[in-house]
């Protein structure tokens, strides 16, 4: 029997993993965030690249995703049970800030996009589910292709000026209107990336609760879901 799925997916700077973060939490859920197997992976294709020579740039044009995938099992990157939720580890150690680094980010979108990467991360993540933990799950296509059959499906949105605004904030810097302009920028390129590939876009699942932050507080937010939450779980 698998355990329960709430569903989170949005796009890039939404709030998603720290939402669904406190939602687990609250909820006494497990918290999986899977942005963090597709950066790790990400992570793990440009030092294969590097080895090949190539430093800068998209590393798949340096490596193949088969390679990729075989260096990530190697170096044993995964979700680890971390106490309340999973943390991705690589080479027995939590990924940590390694994986937010703006090299990551940059070449995430272009990874992600590959049919056989999404394969593995899935099958890990449906795993983990059918082990029986109640898992909270962040994403972009958890709600319409991971867990179409989830309990809950929340699709979280802000306006893309809040989004790079609270980006921004969490790297600790001032929100003055050049960073908020680039950022604004990046953000939207990613976005697009991820919304037309063919393989998983990112859309808001039909059956999915549309949850605009922009004006919201976190706990507001939090507070929301755990309201859907409830009747849905029960003892929860
Ligand atoms: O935290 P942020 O919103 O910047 O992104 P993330 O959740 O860490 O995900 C990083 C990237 O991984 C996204 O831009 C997507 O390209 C990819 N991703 C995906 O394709 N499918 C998922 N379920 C999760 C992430």
């Amino acid at each position: 029997m698998r355990g329960g799925v709430i569903a989170i997916d949005g796009p890039s700077a939404s709030g998603k993993s720290s939402t669904a973060r406190a939602v687990a939490e609250s909820l006494g859920f497990a918290h999986l965030d899977s942005g963090s197997l597709y950066r790790g992976v990400t992570l793990v294709a440009l030092r294969e690249a590097a080895r090949q020579g190539q430093t800068t740039g998209n590393p798949l044009a340096a490596v193949d995703p088969e390679t990729i995938l075989r260096a990530a099992e190697d170096r044993g990157l995964m979700l680890q049970p971390d106490g309340a939720g999973f943390t991705a580890y690589l080479e027995g150690e939590p990924v940590g800030s390694a994986i937010r680094g703006a090299e990551v980010t940059a070449n995430v979108s272009a990874v992600s996009a590959v049919p056989v990467v999404r394969e593995w991360i899935n099958s890990r993540l449906r795993a983990l589910v059918r082990a029986g933990r109640d898992v909270v799950v962040d994403g972009r296509d958890i709600g319409t292709v991971v867990f179409p059959d989830a309990d809950l499906k929340i699709f979280l949105t802000a306006t893309p000026e809040a989004r790079a605004g609270r980006r921004i904030s969490q790297r600790g810097k001032r929100v003055d209107p050049e960073r908020l302009e680039a950022e604004t920028a990046a953000l939207a390129a990613r976005d697009h990336a991820d919304s037309t590939r063919p393989v998983a876009p990112l859309r808001r699942p039909e059956d999915a609760i549309a949850l605009d932050t922009t004006s919201m507080g976190f706990s507001e937010q939090v507070r929301f879901i755990i309201e859907l939450a409830r009747p849905i779980f029960g003892n929860a």
